[in-house]
């Protein structure tokens, strides 16, 4: 797969993540209030990447899944993860940020007490819809419940809640390398690993095969946070539709540490890294092999 096909790739892939996530969102506005469910709505539907659902779906295939729909279903819960870190990682109390994605943050739009609920609602219920999913696929029932673990383990304390609070503890401290390194791979690094093992359990893969993929995540979610970086530190808030914010916040960051020029080869020897997992297994993995590309030579 070259560069082009694989830009086609996403945007088809997204369309169907998009399709599963919509259906999501209509099963939670039935529970609850409206302007709960609208701030949801604005929170998840809004133009991100998809990049975790993606890589669920793309790990899932390459790795043998043959279920279509019910992927996409699993893939969604990780957007729902996802689209509730950002919307906490907005607020005044974290990074007080006024645009993402292009569009006024949740709490511009509804207030920060509707926003921290419709965030909250989006935990359980990625977790319900992971269960009924995985459940579908290749693992079967008693697979779920690995699967379901990866998604709340790299979710909580130990994984992405965890780095968020080490993130805002790093604001006007000079790290260390390895500081900095587990702040990334906690705050950013775990939810992309699982959103690889999670595809790779759903289809049911050889041990061997999910560490591999585990591997190629966590190398890959280090460059895919350094990349975040260095494009906040060079890129303007039009071309990201977030503003550049990390200089402001005095943040821990790879630029901060190293500067622009070794944070990205900081980065490309991350991406070696990943590739070099997945060429240790055998498995034909062409659109991981391009993803992994991908992440450090994203424009937003
Ligand atoms: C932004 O993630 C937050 C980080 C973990 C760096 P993305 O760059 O994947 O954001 P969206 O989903 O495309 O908006
Ligand atoms: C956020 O990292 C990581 C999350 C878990 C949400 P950042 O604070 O760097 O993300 P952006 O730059 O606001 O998207
Ligand atoms: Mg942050
Ligand atoms: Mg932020
Ligand atoms: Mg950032």
């Amino acid at each position: 797969m070259d560069y082009l096909e694989l830009k086609e790739y996403l945007g088809a892939e997204m369309l169907c993540v998009d399709k599963a996530l919509d259906q999501a969102i209509t099963f939670i506005e039935s529970e609850l209030e409206s302007d709960i469910g609208d701030a949801i709505r604005h929170g998840v539907m809004s133009d991100g990447k998809r990049l975790r659902p993606i890589l669920c779906t793309t790990a899932y295939r390459e790795c043998g899944g043959r279920a279509e729909k019910d992927v996409y279903d699993l893939s969604a819960s990780l957007e729902m993860i996802h689209a509730y870190s950002l919307m906490h990682d907005d607020l005044p109390c974290m990074d007080d940020a006024e645009l993402r994605r292009g569009q006024a943050t949740t709490h511009s739009v509804f207030g920060e007490d509707v926003t921290i609920r419709a965030a909250a609602a989006l935990i359980p219920a990625a977790a319900r819809q992971a269960l009924q999913s995985a459940r579908k696929l290749e693992c079967g029932a008693s697979g779920a419940a690995v699967v379901v673990r990866e998604l709340l383990e790299a979710a909580g304390a130990g994984g992405m809640v965890g780095g968020q609070w080490l993130d805002l503890l790093g604001e006007g401290q000079t790290l260390s390398p390895k500081e900095l390194d587990e702040l990334h791979g906690r705050k950013t690094g775990a939810l992309l690993t699982a959103s690889l093992v999670m595809g790779a359990l759903a289809a049911a893969a050889e041990t061997e095969t999910v560490s591999a993929l585990a591997s190629y995540g966590r190398s890959m979610g280090l460059a895919f946070q350094i990349t975040d970086d260095v494009l906040d530190a060079t890129q303007s808030a039009e071309l990201l539709g977030k503003n550049p914010s990390d200089v402001d916040l005095d943040k821990s960051t790879y630029v901060g540490l190293y500067g622009l020029d070794q944070a990205k080869e900081h980065a490309r020897e991350r991406i070696a890294d990943a590739l070099g997992a997945l060429e240790s297994i055998d498995i034909d993995a062409p659109v991981l092999t391009v993803l992994a590309r991908y992440v450090i030579e994203r424009e937003r």
